[in-house]
């Protein structure tokens, strides 16, 4: 069924016990970033050009070399198999189906062996998370190659778990069992505590082989102490050298992080915040758009992700230049709410949304839209670039130097 975004938030928060639901919905300090996600979406307006003759625009796309109905991706999403008991393996077939690719997180439930024998592996990513412990980092890249993937995403925004107010308030992370807060909470949803007590896997189960917790609140509380924090790009470059398959890096904003990337010989990066779940006050990626372009020079394919809910926010995105957006909260609600069914409805309804953007704005397909980005303007302030273009938001060329 297609619903908007915002409804189906309001069905899933009905759903989820309200800790479950707070973690997936919340973000770090204020939620600044949060908002400023979808804010600075909003602050785009689009000029549409009359009489293009666009009535059935093609979104074909081809992304980190896999050909793509529309180039739009599931990003990843820890213990989001916890919102449906079908899980992350239903949200793998229904993104595959749809003709899109699902990035599974290192923090799934299901375990990436599984996701991968369910769909063709070639249309999934794994998400990778470094550990202190480099060993278990390494069984785990070993697993992914041999489950048939080829495309490794190291994020590498998360050196720390910052204070998230909602979870802290719901006890969640720092129970290492379930509390009776916790136990309330779920007490009142019964429909979902029904799927989840029938479940058997009620574990991050890519975690299980590395003994962090025998149960999902301790491997929980035990993920974000058990994350190197010093990562660096000497780390980086000893991944790029043994991983053998496409590499990604996801959760870099700044221009000067694209261009190092791209010099590393990295084959894409993820412009992201984390849903605002990192660094509070942080700038929105499509904010960073524009200057990491000028920095990636064609080197490197430059996603984005954060506060896209609609058709017409893609292609803001992709009129800018971006390769691909990725999403996140809105397709574990699709999960949340009507499982696999549910995932294939919100992509479905960001691809119809996405036509008919594209024939309002009279472009045929995408490399006309891109061609054309002077579709997109910045409603609050409109600069004039180079060639007449107009830029939403202020490059930061000084900083790519
Ligand atoms: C509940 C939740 C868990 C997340 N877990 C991960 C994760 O395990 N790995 C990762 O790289 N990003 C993770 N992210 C970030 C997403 O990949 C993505 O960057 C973000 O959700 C995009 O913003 P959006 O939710 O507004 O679409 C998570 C996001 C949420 C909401």
């Amino acid at each position: 069924m297609i619903i908007s975004a915002n409804e189906r938030r309001r069905v899933a928060r009905n759903r989820l016990p309200r800790w479950l639901f707070d973690y997936i919905d919340g973000g770090a300090g204020a939620e600044t970033t949060l908002r400023r996600n979808t804010a600075a979406l909003d602050r785009i307006g689009f000029v549409p050009f009359a009489l293009r003759g666009a009535a059935e625009p093609s979104l074909k796309a081809r992304v980190l070399g896999l050909d793509m109905d529309f180039p739009v991706a599931l990003a990843p999403v820890g213990m989001a198999g916890l919102v449906s008991p079908v899980g992350e393996i239903a949200a793998a077939r229904a993104a595959v189906g749809a003709g899109s690719a699902m990035c599974v997180s290192s923090f799934s439930l299901a375990g990436i062996e599984q996701i991968a024998a369910s769909v063709d592996p070639a249309r999934l990513m794994f998400q990778l998370y470094v550990f202190r412990d480099r060993a278990v980092t390494q069984d785990m890249l070993c697993r992914v190659w041999a489950a048939g993937i080829r495309t490794l995403v190291v994020t590498v925004d998360t050196p720390i778990t910052p204070m998230r107010e909602r979870d802290a308030r719901n006890g969640f992370r720092s129970a290492t069992g379930v509390s009776p807060r916790l136990a309330g909470q779920m007490l009142v949803r019964p429909r979902w505590l029904y799927g989840a007590l029938r479940r058997s896997d009620r574990l991050i189960g890519n975690l299980v082989p590395y003994g962090m917790g025998t149960n999902l609140f301790a491997q929980a509380a035990a993920i974000s102490r058990a994350m190197d924090p010093g990562l660096d790009w000497d780390d980086m470059a000893r991944l790029r050298a043994q991983w053998k398959g496409r590499l990604v890096i996801k959760g870099v904003l700044h221009p000067q992080d694209t261009a190092r990337a791209a010099a590393l010989g990295v084959d894409g990066v993820v412009l992201s915040n984390h849903g605002g779940r990192q660094l509070d006050g942080a700038i929105s990626a499509i904010e960073a758009l524009p200057a990491s372009l000028d920095a990636a020079q064609g080197r490197v394919e430059v996603c984005v992700d954060g506060g896209f809910r609609s058709g017409g926010d893609i292609i803001k995105a992709l009129a800018l230049g971006a390769s691909a957006v990725w999403i996140g909260r809105p397709w574990v609600y699709g999960l949340a709410t009507a499982g696999g069914q549910g995932v294939a409805d919100v992509l479905a309804s960001l691809r119809d949304g996405m036509r008919s953007t594209m024939t309002l704005l009279g472009a045929a397909d995408l490399a006309t839209l891109r061609a054309s980005r002077a579709q997109c303007l910045q409603t609050e302030s409109i600069q004039t670039g180079e060639g007449g273009a107009v830029v939403p938001f202020p490059r930061m060329a000084e900083a790519t130097a």
